[in-house]
């Protein structure tokens, strides 16, 4: 039996174990996965216990996903450019280290979408390690335009500098008002920060009233499921994509770093909506 793991703090409302525990069953595979609630100041000693035990991989989650780093043997180069890890693999004893939550936030993104990326202006709002994680994806995918927009705009400039350094991506960085003002320049819009996460359920990032009929708007939030920037999308009539697609495909690429299985994305979707209710 393959042990796997989470370490976060906390995790008791973690929906990994159940998503993981489902895959290796219903793919009649013997492995176990356990999250840890871990404290920052355990953390190096967690991760010794972890090879000791051999654990065969693990997921990282708040607050671990950039301290983890210095705890590995090696890190893949997305996971550097994004400057996080959420997903660790045990390769003959060694940890290497990977991000998912871009890849997975695209794969999610992809099938909501109907036109190529590359014909996409977009708008990212937020500059911590959720819109890290997704600028990186979408500079290296390559899209027609990336706008940073944030609160604090010296975090969106050392964005866009730290990417600029790596690709000739075309980024700019925009304020929140011009963002707003200007919402109607973009195709696809996407809220990586908290706002309108449970419990603060009644905020929105951003007015859409600027925004252009066949946007879409995406929320990394998936508590509640749709916040009330999507739904008030929808009552526009605009397109709009939540963040269980996100959760699900980080977390199926994370059992394929693992086994080299990926696993029934439609069946992890259902378990976690009726999760989260
Ligand atoms: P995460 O890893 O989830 O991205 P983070 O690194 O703490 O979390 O980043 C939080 C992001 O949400 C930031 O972009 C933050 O804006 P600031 O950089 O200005 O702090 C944004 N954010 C959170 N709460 C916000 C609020 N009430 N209004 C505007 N922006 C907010």
């Amino acid at each position: 039996n393959k042990l796997y793991g989470l370490l976060g703090h906390p995790v008791g409302h973690s929906m990994s174990p159940l998503m993981h525990n489902d895959a290796f069953t219903h793919l009649g595979m013997k492995g176990y996965y356990h999250a840890f609630d871990v404290p920052e100041v355990e953390l190096k000693e967690a991760v010794d216990a972890f090879r000791l035990l051999n654990i065969s991989g693990f997921n990282v989650t708040i607050p671990h996903k950039v301290a983890i780093m210095n705890l590995l043997d090696e890190i893949d180069e997305e996971a550097v450019m994004i400057g996080a890890v959420n997903t660790v693999v045990n390769m003959d004893g060694r940890y290497i280290g990977y991000n998912t939550d871009g890849r997975g936030y695209l794969t999610s993104l992809l099938k909501t979408i109907d036109r190529p990326l590359h014909e996409c202006n977009v708008l990212v709002i937020g500059a911590g390690g959720a819109a890290r994680g997704v600028a990186t994806v979408l500079a290296n995918e390559g899209v027609a335009l990336l706008t940073i927009a944030n609160r604090t705009i010296t975090k969106a400039i050392e964005i866009k500098d730290n990417y600029q350094s790596y690709r000739h991506a075309n980024i700019t960085v925009v304020s929140m008002s011009e963002a707003e003002d200007n919402l109607g320049l973009y195709d696809i819009v996407i809220n990586t920060t908290s706002i309108g996460m449970s419990p603060n359920v009644n905020d929105v990032p951003i007015s859409i009233q600027h925004a252009k009929p066949s946007v879409v708007l995406s929320d990394l939030i998936y508590n509640p499921i749709l916040t009330k920037w999507l739904i008030q999308g929808e009552a526009k009539g605009l397109k709009t994509h939540n963040g269980v697609g996100m959760f699900v495909e980080q977390g199926a690429l994370a059992f394929q770093l693992w086994t080299g299985k990926y696993p029934d994305t439609e069946r992890m979707t259902e378990l976690v909506r009726k999760q989260l209710g």
